[in-house]
């Protein structure tokens, strides 16, 4: 449909997580108009549900380089390391700015920062709140911040749809289902200066997975839409720990923070068998993806679908005091950390690539911005280390703002003309029965998880291809789905499911998250760099290798 109404802004951001709602903050200061929408909630995203922390060389003894360091050896050597070195320098700067807006982290006697270990880090440097809510806490601070700010305008239960560009390609806004909110109900369309994505990730595409029923991949469907060049998007990282709550299990499952092997929880087996001691110098808070493969070999090996994790000699202050959403969660589910093993298995994470951007922020479309798990700036290579998404975040969210900024005062940043109702009607997405989301999830779990094939990603693709073609089959029938968020939901979900297919199925190598079974070994002679992914001209996604 046309939309029903437009709304002009400055700068509008897409996503009220860590990111978000820092670029609103910052980008305020500056007096341009902001304009925040967000699927659901203001705290509805992932941000809210992050336990363990946020990594910076806080630390006495700790600097940037050695976090640097860390940051390289867990992304497999692809990371880009100017990037990395961006993020770990000005890291501790902007934990201390969000402690300056009102974060309140867990301290220690002294008054300072307390400090944790999670799974690479060979320094405790992991700022925590609340002791496992750090997320909660910082979305707190975060979301009160932005609502004290009249300046800041929010429209809540608003899905992104598409970008709208200019006629020299420039973004120049986007449009918006927008759902009960009075006068902007419906599809409608936002006019801006320049545009910002900070939309989350992608989680819901798996069957089970630690990220909420919004994380569906909005705002990488909508860059591939616009043309914009996504990258690295077959590493997804599987949490090591999510507590097992039987076969059928489906959605988003309970998180156990990495946090709690930091403090000396052990993983074992059925027997009680410690089975990472051996395998990594660092055991169980070895890289993310080295404890997912160990779990999920033992797995293999001992025929079952869950491991555990032991923390049984913490004891019941321990487990009160510094894992009290944990506590309650498992609790919730019948199982007593405090007297029995936790059941465990990985489930997906967090996407590691996403919509590509330079150190500013900037995707390849001028005008479009991205930040948070939704971008791929290079820091997290082929496997991020822990607790560095929220201060990725944080970190290019303030880069963002302070290049818009500076392209305000440069006067680089005009106001842009665009006809809402031509750009909307040249490109029709076709929406898919809400049902395919449970199929979409079934197949890439099935074919594209922790362990991948040439033959599971094909038959992935080939039942993707055919959830592709149903669509466009009811389109032609003139039997389309209604448009709703459910069905705008199932069509980014169908199109980063096959984006990222495509990509694992062209990466013949193991390296990271991304495991292939018919290729185990790392291939570095052809394969240390990124692919690149866009969409032809014909609607499907195609990755291209970057030129070395
Ligand atoms: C956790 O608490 O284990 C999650 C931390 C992260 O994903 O970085």
């Amino acid at each position: 449909p046309a939309p029903g109404w437009t709304t002009d802004t400055d700068v509008v951001v897409v996503g009220s997580g860590v990111a978000g709602l820092t670029v609103a903050l910052n980008v305020r200061q500056a007096g341009l108009r902001v304009l925040v929408v967000t699927k659901a909630m203001l705290d509805d995203g992932s941000t809210r549900w992050a336990q363990g922390g946020i990594a910076a060389a806080l630390g006495e003894g700790d600097t940037p380089e050695q976090h640097l360091a860390d940051t390289l050896v867990a992304g497999v050597g692809i990371c880009d390391e100017e990037s990395v070195r961006t993020l770990v320098t000005e890291g501790p700067g902007a934990v201390r700015r969000l402690i300056a807006v009102g974060a309140a982290f867990d301290q220690d006697e002294d008054g300072g920062v307390l400090l944790t270990r999670e799974g690479g880090h060979h320094r405790n440097r992991i700022a925590h709140a609340g002791g496992d809510a750090t997320g909660a806490e910082i979305s707190r601070a975060l979301v009160e911040a932005v609502r004290r700010d009249p300046d800041i305008e929010l429209i809540e239960h608003a899905l992104v749809l598409d970008l709208l560009a200019d006629a020299d390609g420039h973004a120049a806004g986007l449009t918006l289902h927008v759902m009960g909110e009075g006068q902007r109900d419906g599809v409608g369309a936002v006019r801006a200066r320049a545009v910002v994505l900070a939309t989350g990730g992608m989680g819901q595409v798996f069957s089970a997975t630690t990220n909420p029923a919004v994380s569906t991949g909005d705002g990488v469907a909508l860059a591939l839409r616009a043309g914009a060049e996504v990258t690295d998007l077959e590493f997804v990282q599987f949490h090591p720990t999510v507590l097992w709550l039987g076969p059928e299990a489906e959605g988003q499952q309970p998180l156990v923070s990495e946090a709690v092997r930091g403090e000396g929880a052990h993983l074992v087996d059925a027997d009680g068998v410690r089975f990472m001691v051996g395998q990594h110098e660092l055991a169980e808070l070895a890289p993310r993806d080295i404890v997912a493969k160990g779990i999920t070999r033992r797995m293999q090996a001992n025929g079952t679908d869950h491991m555990y994790l032991d923390g049984r000699h913490f004891g019941a202050e321990m487990w009160q005091r510094r894992f009290p959403t944990i506590l309650a969660s498992c609790r919730a589910h019948g199982i007593d950390p405090v007297t029995e093993p936790v059941p465990i298995a990985p489930a997906a994470h967090y996407a590691s690539g996403g919509v590509r951007t330079d150190s500013r922020g900037r995707t390849s479309v001028p005008g479009l911005y991205a930040c948070g798990e939704v971008a791929c700036t290079g820091v997290h290579g082929a496997n991020r280390l822990a607790s560095n998404s929220l201060l990725e975040g944080l970190v290019f969210a303030e880069r963002i703002a302070a290049d818009l900024t500076a392209r305000h005062t440069a006067d680089d940043l005009p106001e842009r003309t665009v006809d809402v109702a031509a750009a909307r009607a040249a490109r029709p997405v076709p929406l898919p029965a809400p049902e395919a989301r449970a199929e979409i999830q079934r197949l890439m779990s099935r074919g594209a998880g922790v362990l991948r094939s040439a033959a599971s990603i094909a038959a992935t693709a080939e039942g993707l291809a055919l959830l592709a073609e149903q669509t466009r089959a009811a389109v032609a029938e003139e039997k389309p789905a209604d448009p709703r968020v459910e069905t705008w939901e199932a069509a980014n979900l169908l199109l980063v499911a096959g984006a990222l297919v495509t990509a694992a199925g062209q990466r013949e190598e193991t390296r990271g998250c991304h495991w292939r079974e018919d290729f185990p070994e790392r291939d570095d002679a052809h394969w240390q760099r990124h692919l690149i992914t866009t969409l032809t001209a014909s609607g499907g996604p195609v990755s291209t290798p970057e030129e070395q």
